[in-house]
């Protein structure tokens, strides 16, 4: 018996140590996640990175309006077809992202003024999009953003145009085209208290009380450091309405210059969000915004923060790796 505990532990390298995804579907979820496209996919580190502790892809922009529907009923999918490949090659879930966003959207669409014309072409580019990759998509993100800073509905084309209804029109579009993919709401700053939130859960009721197709609500959690105590609280909240959630867009950014004790206190928020989300048992998957430091949106939107990932600018793994790993131990 007792060899035999000996013989586990010194097979146990492969088996149990290093894989994020692998821990963290041994307690019960489904994926810990990160970023690819093929600007990072060209890089060797990234994939086997990718390969080794990642067990689902968010593609990072090819499947956005911009890039898939640059003019109307013309569609392009050269990146996104290459990204899911590589995910589903390589046996990852893909989360799609995403289908109705204000931003990177085309002036066409933005510039349509009748309810029957974007009606149409909403629907259409649902279903393209959705029928497209139907069966390699675990779940969509169906509408992204659509609330502002202060809990109002965004004033994009969608919403001014076609009110509320936009969001039934595409979740129903989407179900239709893949019955099997899990739909999403996604926003960001759900991470604390206040009238954003409140107003997303009035609208996940009304949405559900109106029978719309809706699996799921993405919390993306770009964060700052030290500023992470309220994720558990908002996750549990969001998770009380019977829906699948997920962090879908995990960093956490360090105000410059990055030192070590900064460095150290990203290791403990790393930890304390992997613990929330385990604290939530319909929180079904993490994905983190990016593989390494050396990609992220952070530096070009946020020049004063720095290093939000959980790989340095070389691919080595950083304190928060070891903060994430140890929450799931
Ligand atoms: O595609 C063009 C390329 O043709 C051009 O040569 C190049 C020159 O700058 O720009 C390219 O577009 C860039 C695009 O990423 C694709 O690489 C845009 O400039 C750049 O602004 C864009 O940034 C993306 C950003 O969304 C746009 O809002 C980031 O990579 C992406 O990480 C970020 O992701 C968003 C999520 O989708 C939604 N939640 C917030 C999150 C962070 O902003």
């Amino acid at each position: 018996m007792k060899s035999i505990s000996i013989l586990a532990i010194l097979l146990a390298p492969t088996a149990v140590f290093g894989l994020l995804d692998a821990k963290f579907k041994a307690k019960g979820r489904r994926y810990y996640g990160a970023i690819a496209d093929p600007n990072t996919l060209s890089n060797t580190q990234v994939q086997t990175l990718l390969k080794t502790e990642f067990g689902a892809i968010t593609p990072e922009n090819s499947l956005k309006w911009d890039a898939t529907e640059p003019s109307r009923g013309s569609f392009n999918f050269g990146n996104g077809d290459q990204t899911v490949n590589f995910a589903t090659s390589n046996g990852r879930l893909v989360r799609g992202h995403t289908l109705v966003w204000h931003s990177q959207l085309p002036g066409w669409v933005s510039s349509i003024t009748d309810k029957a014309t974007l009606t149409t072409v909403l629907q259409n580019h649902v279903t393209t999009l959705v029928s497209r990759y139907r069966g390699k998509i675990y779940a969509w993100d169906v509408v992204n953003e659509i609330f502002d800073d202060s809990g109002n509905f965004r004033q994009s084309v969608f919403y001014k145009v076609l009110g509320e209804t936009f969001v039934d029109i595409a979740f129903k579009a989407a179900r239709a085209a893949d019955p099997a993919a899990k739909l999403y709401i996604n926003d960001y700053n759900l991470d604390g208290p206040g009238n954003k939130i409140d107003q997303l859960l009035a609208l996940v009721n009304r949405l559900k009380s109106r029978g719309i197709p809706i699996d799921g609500i993405g919390s993306q959690a770009h964060l700052i450091l030290g500023q992470v105590g309220g994720v558990q609280a908002q996750l549990v909240r969001l998770g009380a309405t019977g829906l699948e959630v997920a962090l879908t867009e995990l960093d956490i950014r360090i105000p410059k210059d990055v030192t070590s004790a900064k460095l150290s206190q990203q290791q403990n928020d790393y930890a304390t969000v992997t613990r929330a989300c385990l604290a939530v048992s319909n929180c079904v998957g993490i994905t983190v915004w990016g593989v390494s430091d050396r990609n992220s949106w952070v530096d070009s939107t946020f020049p004063t923060y720095d290093s939000p990932l959980l790989f340095d600018d070389n691919f080595a793994k950083k304190p928060a790796y070891n903060g994430v790993d140890g929450a799931l131990n």
